[in-house]
C-alpha cells in the first residue's frame, strides 16, 4: 500500500515538474488524456479520479466540463495525444523513423491544424478570451499569454513544409501545443466555468460552434 502512494506521488509530481523530455521517457502507446465524455459532460476516466482523490490534488480537466465546452474539450484530448505523438517521432520513438515518418508527423499536425486548430483558436479569441476579459479584467496577462502561443502554434505550423529536416519543429511544437491546452483547462476554463449560466450558456456554446466552424468555400 506504502508502495503504491509512493509511485501515485512521483507520478503526480512528475506530470507537474519534469521537463517535456524527461517526461517523455514515460510514454508508451497512445496517451489517455483522462477524459471520458458522458451526457452530462466530460469527466476523467475512474482511474484517473480515483489517482486525483488520493493525491488530494486536481489535475488538468479533472473537474466535470461545462458542457458548452464540449467541442474545444474533444479538440484538446486530440491536441494534447498529437502533441506527444509529435516529440516521440522527433525522437526517433515512433516507426517509420527519419525523414519519411517525420514528415508524416508534420503533415498530420498541419492538418489538425487546418481541421481543428484554426477554427478552435477563431473560437477561443472571438469568444471565450473577450468573455474572461470581461468578467476577470485581472486575467489580461494570462489572455495575453495564450494569444502569444496561438500565435507561436501558427508561425511554426505555415513554417513545417518548407523544414527540410522538421523533428527540431515538431517537437517544439509539441512542447508548446501540450502546455497551452494543459494551461487552459486549468486557469482559462474554470473562468469561462463560472460565468456560463442559464441563456449566457447557449449563448457561448452557439458562438463557439459559428466560430470553429471551417469557413465556407467560396
Ligand atoms: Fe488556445
Ligand atoms: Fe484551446
Amino acid at each position: 500500500m506504502r508502495l503504491r502512494q509512493l509511485i501515485l506521488s512521483f507520478l503526480d509530481f512528475s506530470s507537474t515538474h519534469f521537463t517535456s523530455f524527461e517526461r517523455f521517457a514515460r510514454i508508451d502507446g497512445d496517451y489517455d488524456y483522462g477524459i471520458r465524455e458522458s451526457r452530462a459532460g466530460f469527466h476523467l476516466n475512474p482511474a484517473s479520479r480515483d489517482r486525483s482523490r488520493e493525491s488530494g490534488k486536481r489535475s488538468p480537466g479533472s473537474m466535470t466540463r461545462h458542457p458548452s465546452l464540449s467541442r474545444l474539450i474533444k479538440d484538446h484530448h486530440r491536441g494534447i495525444a498529437l502533441a506527444l505523438r509529435c516529440r516521440k517521432q522527433a525522437l526517433g520513438q515512433i516507426r517509420p523513423t527519419g525523414i519519411q515518418g517525420l514528415q508524416a508527423r508534420a503533415k498530420e499536425l498541419a492538418d489538425f491544424f487546418a481541421c481543428n486548430l484554426d477554427g478552435h483558436f477563431r473560437a477561443e479569441e472571438g469568444i471565450l478570451f473577450p468573455f474572461v476579459a470581461n468578467a476577470h479584467p485581472d486575467a489580461g496577462l494570462l489572455i495575453e499569454s495564450l494569444l502569444r502561443e496561438h500565435e507561436k502554434i501558427r508561425r511554426g505550423v505555415a513554417c513545417l513544409p518548407s523544414e527540410t529536416n522538421p523533428a527540431k519543429l515538431l517537437f517544439e511544437l509539441g512542447d508548446v501545443l501540450e502546455k497551452h491546452i494543459r494551461r487552459e483547462e486549468k486557469e482559462l476554463f474554470p473562468l469561462v466555468e463560472a460565468g456560463l449560466v442559464g441563456a449566457e450558456a447557449d449563448k457561448v456554446r452557439a458562438e463557439i460552434e459559428r466560430l470553429a466552424a471551417p469557413p465556407k468555400p467560396e
